[in-house]
Parts: structure tokens; sequence; C-alpha cells
């Protein structure tokens, strides 16, 4: 990522942190319409894995910057996630619902610029949490 990459994306999400619960339900309601199939995975009350998507999410956005500290944590995430039964065709599948949903609550502030350093955040994220599986 280039540290543009980072300022944009590091701007966004603190743009969205005072929404980011409301971000985050879009982003189910979203992923859930496009693929029925993975609402299983997931708890029938969403409140907490809501509330949990969106500070782990900003948590490894701010973290970016600080690439040990990163991948530390992305991996962790990871590891707890092969154990949800996630495997890599999952993470393409949110990655496209979750710029969507983004892109949507950025409003005629998104740009080419911002899809292309969102996308390149959430494969390092993806990458990052795909490491060291367990
Ligand atoms: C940016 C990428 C992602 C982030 C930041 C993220 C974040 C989280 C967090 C914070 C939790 C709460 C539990 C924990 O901390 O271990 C969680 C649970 C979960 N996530 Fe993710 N996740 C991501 C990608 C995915 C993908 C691609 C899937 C595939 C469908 C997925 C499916 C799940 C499932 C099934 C659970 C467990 C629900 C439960 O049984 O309580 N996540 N996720």
């Amino acid at each position: 990522m280039t540290p543009e990459q980072v300022d944009l994306v590091l701007e966004g999400i603190e743009r969205m942190r005072p929404r980011l619960s409301q971000v985050a339900d879009a982003f189910y309601a979203e992923l859930f319409d496009r693929h029925p199939d993975l609402r299983p995975m997931f708890p029938a009350d969403l409140t907490r894995q809501r509330a949990k998507f969106a500070s782990e999410l900003h948590a490894l956005v701010v973290a970016l910057p600080d690439l040990p500290a990163f991948l530390d944590s992305a991996a962790r995430l990871g590891n707890r996630h092969a154990g949800y039964g996630v495997r890599v065709a999952h993470y393409n599948q949110v990655r496209t619902v979750l710029i969507a949903t983004i892109a949507a609550e950025m409003g005629p502030a998104w740009t080419e610029q911002h899809e292309h350093a969102w996308t390149v955040a959430y494969d390092m994220i993806t990458e990052a949490m795909l490491l060291n599986r367990r």
C-alpha cells in the first residue's frame, strides 16, 4: 500500500466512525441478501457481531501503519475465522459487499482512488488473516 492509500483509508474509517454500527448493519443486510447461504454461519442475533465487526475493522485499519502489530492481530483474527469455517472464497464475497457498502456510505466523496485504496487494504487484511493458518 502507498502512504497515500493508507491515508485515504484512515481518513475514510474516521469519517465513518460515528456511523460504523449502521455501516455494519447495512453490510450484513447486503451480504445475506446477495449470499443467503452465509447466514447460518452467523448467530441469529447479529447485535454483538455488528459491533465486533465494526470495531475490529476500525482497529485493523488504524494498525495498518504499524505492520508488525497489524499482521499479528489480523493473523489471530484469521485463525479464529478458520475455526468458524471461513474459506478463501468467502473473503472475495465479503470484499465486494464491504466495498460497495463503504462506497454507498461515503456518497459523492467516493472516487476511484478510494475504491482502489480500500480494495488494497481489504486484500492486505485478508492475506494477513490467511497467514499461519492453524
Ligand atoms: C475484513 C474482514 C473481516 C473482519 C474484520 C471480521 C471480523 C470479525 C469479528 C471481530 C468477529 C467476532 C469474533 C472474533 O473476533 O473472532 C467475526 C466473527 C465471524 N466472522 Fe468475520 N470478519 C471478517 C471477514 C469475514 C469473512 C470473509 C467471513 C465469511 C463469511 C466472516 C465470517 C464470520 C463468522 C462466521 C463469524 C463467527 C460468528 C459467530 O459464530 O459468533 N468474517 N468476524
